[in-house]
């Protein structure tokens, strides 16, 4: 395995937007899961990981995906070495707390040794482009060759 995507979503948009990015990664080897169902122990810094991760409350993590964060909060695992990037979503109209989600997921893995590749993706729910389509874009920027070295 050689890419894991995860996504933490209330409403499914993130996990449509986990498997468009599965979708455009052909020659890939590539798995998604939900962080709901992702355990902190099968996190393995010699994979990337892309992390696809809406935005609720005031500015918090969806539910599914705060039991995953406090496992790493409470177990701090060395993550040096394993590479990341972000596809986070939100809604402009919450400005204050514009996409905070997939920026805490980034901190949190950061904290840990990980180390974040290519642009992190801010989606607007209030913005004219789908979340699908703004991914399937994004996943081709990413520095695959660098972030797969070795995995
Ligand atoms: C109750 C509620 C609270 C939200 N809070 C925020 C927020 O604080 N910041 C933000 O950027 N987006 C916020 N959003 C917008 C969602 O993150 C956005 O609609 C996202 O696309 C939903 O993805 P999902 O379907 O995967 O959960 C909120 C949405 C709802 C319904």
């Amino acid at each position: 395995m050689r890419v894991v995507i995860l996504f933490g979503s209330e409403m499914g948009t993130a996990e449509k937007v986990a498997e468009a990015i599965a979708e455009e990664m052909t020659g890939y080897e590539v798995s998604v899961s939900d962080m709901s169902e992702f355990d902190v122990t099968e996190l393995d810094p010699r994979l990337f990981h892309i992390i696809v991760c809406s935005t609720y409350g005031e500015g918090d993590l969806p539910t599914g995906a705060e039991p995953l964060f406090e496992a790493l909060d409470a177990h701090r695992p060395d993550l040096t070495g394993l590479r990341f990037a972000v596809f986070g979503l939100g809604d402009s109209v919450y400005d204050n707390t514009f996409n905070r989600g997939g920026e805490i997921a980034a901190a949190k893995l950061t904290a840990l040794g990980g180390t974040q590749l290519g642009e992190h993706a801010r989606h607007d729910a209030s913005g004219e482009t789908k979340p699908t389509a703004m991914a399937r874009d994004w996943v081709h920027t990413l520095p695959l060759d660098s972030a797969l070295a070795g995995a």
